[in-house]
């Protein structure tokens, strides 16, 4: 099944509204679905979802903190291929995304945080 990770950041709501439309049309579509508020989001999240939907209210012209901070938190886990955000290795994309397919093939790969 694909799994579909839906992070947002919402002051005052609207964000988290709108994340709750798109969660729903992808649950609608047979996905399974993790609506998560940025602060919430694991750096591993990514690795785990084959697709990712992010959301977040104009702050200044720019995305609001909560998501600014789970993109910081994800960069290196996501290119270092590690699942557990310890290794800072860089990696290319061509090797991430071989390493993401044997995560897919080999469940004991993944992380269980
Ligand atoms: C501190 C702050 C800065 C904002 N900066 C902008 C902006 O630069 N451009 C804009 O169109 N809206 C801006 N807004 C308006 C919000 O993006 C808008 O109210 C949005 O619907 C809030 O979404 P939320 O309910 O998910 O927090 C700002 C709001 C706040 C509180």
């Amino acid at each position: 099944m694909t799994k579909v990770l839906v992070v947002y950041c919402s002051m005052s709501g609207n964000t988290r509204a709108a994340a709750e439309v798109v969660a729903a049309g992808a649950k609608g579509a047979g996905a399974r679905v993790t609506p998560k508020e940025g602060s919430q989001a694991r750096p591993q999240d990514p690795l785990e979802c084959d697709a990712a939907a992010p959301g977040s209210h104009d702050a200044f012209s720019y995305m609001g903190g909560a998501l600014k901070d789970f993109l910081d938190r994800a960069f290196y886990p996501t290119h270092a291929g590690s699942s557990d955000g310890q290794a800072l290795r860089p990696r290319s994309s061509r090797t991430a995304v071989r390493e993401k397919r044997a995560r897919a093939s080999n469940p004991s790969l993944r992380s269980s945080s």
